[in-house]
This record gives C-alpha cells, structure tokens and sequence, in this order.
C-alpha cells in the first residue's frame, strides 16, 4: 500500500515528526511505501475559494506553489495519514492550508 504522511509540525525533531518516523518505520518493515511530507517547510498558500478548480480549472488549483507535488502524492496515495501538534485544540495552521487546498482534487477530471 502506497501510504501518504502530511506532517503539519514546523519542528523537524519535534513529537510529530518523531512519531511519524516511528510509523514510517514499522509500516516500511510490513511491506509499505511511506511517504512522508513536512508541510511547513512547504510553500502553500490558503484555499481562495475561487471556484476554479470546479469550473474551468477541471479539478486543478489555480495557485501553483507546493500543494502542486502534494496532489501527485495524493492521487497515489491508498491511505493518508494527517499528523499535527495540537494548536488551540485544532491542527497547525500550515496542515489546515493542505487539507483546505484538497477542495480542488475532488472534482473530476477534465473530459476527454
Ligand atoms: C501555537 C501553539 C498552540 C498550542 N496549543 C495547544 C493546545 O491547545 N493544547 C495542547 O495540549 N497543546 C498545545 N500546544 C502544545 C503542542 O501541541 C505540543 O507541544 C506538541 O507536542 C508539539 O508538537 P511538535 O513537537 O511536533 O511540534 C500548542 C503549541 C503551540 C506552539
């Protein structure tokens, strides 16, 4: 199974990334492909809600910045996995621009 990892903690030693790393590893040695993804050292920028992506864009962002990677990452992807440090009982703003930016590949693909 291909197995996708956003990491939305900005401390690369940090607990996020140490537990992602731990299940890296075991999913690695029970046969998977891991990868793992820190969003913040990522350029993405928030969702405009612009519509594009569900109108001429055909399922594709109009912003061009990292989120572009991400989404080849997704299309892959049989499972994701979304790790983040609790910020005021939420996610880390940085995850919550990835997850927000999500809207465009819902769509379906363009025709033809
Ligand atoms: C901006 C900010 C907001 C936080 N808000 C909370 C919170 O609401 N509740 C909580 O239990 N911990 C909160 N924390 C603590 C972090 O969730 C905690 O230290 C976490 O383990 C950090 O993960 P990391 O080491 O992967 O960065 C906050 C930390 C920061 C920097």
């Amino acid at each position: 199974m291909k197995i996708l990892v956003l990491n939305g903690s900005p401390r690369p030693r940090g607990n996020t990334a140490k537990m992602a790393a731990a299940f890296r590893k075991a999913a690695e040695e029970a046969g998977h492909e891991v990868n793992v993804v820190d969003v913040c050292r990522k350029i993405i920028s928030g969702c405009l809600a612009c519509e594009y992506c569900h109108g001429k864009g055909y399922g594709q962002c109009i912003q061009k910045d990292d989120m572009q990677e991400i989404y080849g990452y997704l299309q892959d992807a049989n499972m994701l996995i979304l790790a983040s440090p609790i910020y005021y009982h939420g996610i880390s703003g940085q995850l919550k621009c990835a997850i927000d930016r999500f809207y465009s590949a819902l769509y379906p693909a363009a025709p033809g």
